[in-house]
């Protein structure tokens, strides 16, 4: 059974208050909060098995090495990934697609084409141009619609035998649209190109099967899923990560070194050069056993009904403009009052206790669609409730009457 107020306790942040007032808080796409399960599981690591790992032969580091190991797995199952060398351990999804970008230097010559969509981060923007820069590839734009869609006759129309990589994240950082990936998927496919797809912003609220789903590619980050910052995941298929040379050299990713010839180690080490986070790594296969136990149905009900509800009140609001009107789409709510910036309205709210994001969201291409300086932009998780949403919306009526 589904409770809020029950889940709500899990959350020791939920209980504080910010500028006198409790917090409430509708910044969950920049990061979510963690609940006791995953701050528990990150005092026991460093209380009590606190080591290096693959590494040492005493039973602290054969212990952490388990625990790290096992929580690979976990993130595996989780996200319906075939072989658990499949998974690469990074610091997060920026760290993940800049080993693709990295690695597709080496098989892109001049005039072959990636694809991305008008609705990425910067993260997804700027790792391929630099990419381009150096290969001479050219970067295409699946171009974006007024309900902040993708256009997917242009997306077929730019797929051609030149086309060598598509990108595209499964949910929008800032106007919450889930695109199709399992169409766009298939028509990568269908001309011969790989797909990655940014889970970032989907990881929270949708459980994906990577395997059905068939991308070459997926990137995302724990942080976003209740878990901790610096550590996130790098799916790959298995004949990808071995035709991809490695990102950065050092210890753990050789097998065989001398000043004449390096020999790399095996996936999934071939990637994770140096000392990774390991306490990070197993607090993310924490968050993961969390989430599961509340259940990725349960989840998206109670995510959908918020998001129906706050956009119902804001809506209310003379002036308001909603940014993200897609029938597909998460709980995340883009929007600006007629004649008021956004980050004041940011900072009038912040001053009774909500937290929201304000500004470009990074997604400045998406900025400049809708002729924009930015948005103000509140985005839910399972555990706002309904009450929290009322306070929020009497909060941006306050800021619109002080401020017009
Ligand atoms: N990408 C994160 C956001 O959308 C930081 O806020």
């Amino acid at each position: 059974m589904f409770d809020v107020t029950t889940i709500r306790k899990d959350f020791p942040i939920l209980s504080r208050k910010v500028n006198g007032r409790p917090l409430v808080y509708l910044d969950n796409a920049a990061t979510s909060q963690k609940p006791q399960q995953v701050i528990d599981c990150i005092v026991d690591y460093y209380s009590n098995y606190n080591a290096n790992i693959h590494r040492g032969v005493h039973a602290l580091s054969q212990e952490a090495t388990d625990v790290y190991e096992a929580s690979r797995k976990k993130i595996q199952t989780h996200f319906g990934i075939a072989k658990t060398h499949e998974v690469i351990f990074t610091s997060g999804t920026t760290h993940g697609i800049n080993i693709i970008a990295n690695g597709f230097a080496s098989i892109l010559s001049a005039g072959d084409e990636i694809i991305v969509s008008q609705l990425e981060h910067h993260s997804n923007i700027v790792p391929w141009q630099m990419l381009c820069k150096i290969t001479g590839a050219i970067l295409r734009v699946i171009p974006m619609n007024q309900e902040g869609g993708l256009d997917m006759d242009a997306y077929q129309e730019l797929l051609s035998s030149k086309t060598k990589l598509v990108f595209v994240n499964h949910i929008s950082n800032t106007l919450g649209t889930i695109n199709p990936i399992e169409f766009m998927t298939q028509k990568a496919h269908q001309v011969g190109a790989a797909i990655l797809i940014d889970g970032a912003q989907s990881c929270s609220h949708i459980k994906p099967d990577l395997g059905a789903l068939d991308c070459d590619f997926y990137v995302t980050s724990a942080h976003k899923m209740c878990g901790p910052t610096g550590v996130g995941m790098l799916y790959g298929k298995e004949a990808w990560l071995e035709k991809l040379p490695p990102y950065q050299g050092g210890g753990e990713m050789i097998d065989q070194v001398t000043f004449e010839q390096t020999t790399y180690a095996g996936l999934p080490h071939k990637f994770e050069a140096g000392t990774p986070n390991v306490c990070g790594g197993i607090a993310f296969g924490a968050a993961i056993d969390y989430l599961n136990a509340i259940g990725f149905d349960a989840i998206a009900k109670h995510e959908e009904a918020l998001l129906d509800y706050a956009t119902k009140k804001l809506l209310a609001i003379d002036g308001l403009k909603i940014y993200g009107t897609t029938k597909e789409k998460t709980s995340v709510i883009s929007f600006n009052i007629e004649g008021i910036h956004p980050y004041d309205i940011g900072t009038i709210v912040d001053k009774l206790g909500i937290a929201v994001r304000t500004g470009q969201h990074c997604t400045q291409p998406i900025m400049d669609f809708f002729n924009i300086s930015g948005t103000v932009r509140a985005s839910f998780a399972f555990y706002n409730t309904t009450e929290e949403i009322d306070i929020f919306v009497a909060a941006v009526e306050k800021a619109k009457m002080m401020l017009s």
